[in-house]
């Protein structure tokens, strides 16, 4: 049931990166520390999300004493000083887009500053400038995985409410300074994640709630992200009227390990567990069974006079989204083989091949999210976070072969493909993940690549830091060329 290829004119072909992930330069230029500073690399935990995310407060003490290489989001691969590079590269590709986030604290130093910091707001244009030199749109992310550990410190993440206004002033200084240059938009990256990530996604750390309990206490931040998020769509549009402002949701993808019925219903919750809050931001209200959770749990989410109506003004213009993988779920996961994935474990799925990090790759997943995102937000959809993980390794003729990531992209462009023709999802684009090699944001490996440019450094950061055009480099050139119709 495949479709010729065929995608729309102006369909938007490029790559994605974040500023912890890639940009290095942690303490220069006036920028303050963020929590990704503070999270050590820990190698041979690939496969335990938990352990993965382990994080107390004496973390959080003792990477504000320490300076050493075990903080790889510290160097990053020095975008920070090679960006004029990577992006000619990134045109040379021929992207039409390129996903970036911001960074709040270069923005502000410490996100209490009056004035925002002019050495970042000068990196930013520059880079945002050296993009549409090659006629690359920019799609900017405001919040990605980089709450500033002032913020931490002083409000317990995003649990105190004063984060709301800080992002929101933030937020503004961003659309003033960086709007000329910037159509597209998102405000917080995988905004679902608090749940399974609280510590990257709030700031929140658990031996810091003795006082309430801590999924409440999540709740609370994520309620403080759905304000901050309206806030900042609606000053977005109050600015730039023709700006598209989007948000950016995990898209997990579950299906029941088996068909018995009690399978096919804890399936059902757990993609609701992932779905809640983009419904806050595409309908502008808490969903019924979003309250009716937190209630049945014994929380109450504060909510202050105008909460309601601040959602309802900052309803989002189109839905983005990662999407690597999928697996399977279960009513009693008990005895069953788990994968690990994008933030999570779920049941192993035996129809499926596996990355090299246990992720199930599965084309026809990402057709089947597109065409459940479709069908329940009638909002254009935007796939920001797509691709393959791998050890790719410099063979003896100086080149990087990798077949698997151009057989990836091949199918998964398919999809795509089938989706808009054959389902007639709106699509807007397409943005590869660590289209050059970055660090990886659940392991922290520089092992772990996504990239067509290969980075030389390794997981310790030793290496030149020489950029190299791998086998998929071209492909994916090609891919861009055709408009998607040269596989
Ligand atoms: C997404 C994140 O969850 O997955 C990215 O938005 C991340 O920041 C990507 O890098 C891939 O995950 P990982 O752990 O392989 O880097």
């Amino acid at each position: 049931n495949q479709s010729e290829l065929r995608f729309p004119q102006g369909f938007l072909w490029g790559g994605a990166t974040a500023a912890n992930q890639c940009e290095g330069a942690w303490d220069i230029d006036g920028k303050g520390m963020t929590i990704q500073d503070c999270l050590e690399f820990r190698a041979g935990n690939i496969s335990n999300m938990t352990k993965q995310f382990a994080f107390t407060s004496e973390d959080l003490n003792k990477a504000q004493s320490v300076n050493t290489i075990n903080y790889p989001k510290r160097r990053g691969i020095d975008f920070y000083h090679h960006y004029k590079e990577d992006i000619a590269l990134f045109a040379e590709m021929g992207f039409k887009v390129y996903r970036m986030s911001i960074c709040w604290s270069r923005i502000f130093t410490d996100p209490e500053d009056e004035t925002p910091n002019e050495k970042g707001i000068e990196f930013y244009v520059n880079v945002l400038k050296e993009c549409k030199k090659y006629n690359i749109e920019p799609l900017v992310t405001l919040s990605h995985y980089d709450v500033p550990v002032a913020l931490i410190k002083k409000y317990r993440g995003w649990y105190g409410r004063e984060c709301v206004g800080l992002f929101v002033k933030y937020a503004k200084v961003c659309f003033e300074h960086f709007g000329p240059y910037v159509k597209y938009w998102l405000t917080f990256n995988e905004v679902d994640a608090m749940l399974r990530h609280p510590v990257t996604s709030g700031g929140l750390i658990e031996d810091q709630f003795e006082d309430v309990p801590f999924e409440q206490a999540m709740y609370q931040a994520m309620h403080h992200q759905m304000i901050a998020s309206a806030l900042a769509v609606k000053a977005g549009h109050e600015l730039y009227p023709d700006a598209q402002i989007g948000c950016m949701m995990t898209k997990l993808c579950f299906y029941p390990y088996t068909c018995k019925p009690e399978d096919n219903l804890a399936t059902q919750q757990r993609m609701r567990s992932i779905y809640r809050y983009v419904d806050i931001q595409v309908f502008g209200e808490y969903p019924i069974y979003l309250k009716k959770e937190i209630s049945n749990k014994g929380y109450t989410v504060k909510f202050e006079e105008n909460d309601e109506q601040i959602l309802k003004e900052g309803i989002v213009d189109f839905v983005s989204f990662s999407y690597y993988m999928t697996s399977c779920w279960a009513a009693d996961t008990n005895g069953l083989e788990l994968s690990p994935g994008n933030t999570f474990n779920g049941v192993k799925n035996p129809y499926l091949p596996s990355s090299e990090w246990g992720w199930q790759t599965d084309a026809s997943g990402l057709r089947y999210s597109l065409v459940e995102l479709y069908d329940r937000f009638r909002k254009p959809l935007f796939i920001v976070e797509n691709g393959l993980g791998a050890r790719d390794t410099v063979s003896e003729d100086g080149h990087i072969h990798d077949p698997y990531r151009k057989a990836y992209l091949k199918e998964h462009v398919c999809a795509m493909s089938d989706a808009i023709n054959l389902d007639g999802v709106d699509l807007m684009g397409y943005t590869w993940w660590g289209c050059i090699d970055l660090l990886s944001e659940s392991t922290r490996e520089m092992s772990k690549r996504y990239g067509f440019i290969y980075v030389d450094l390794d997981d310790y950061g030793s290496g030149t830091g020489k950029r190299i055009k791998k086998d998929s480099f071209d492909y994916y050139k090609q891919v861009i060329a055709s408009n998607g119709t040269m596989l």
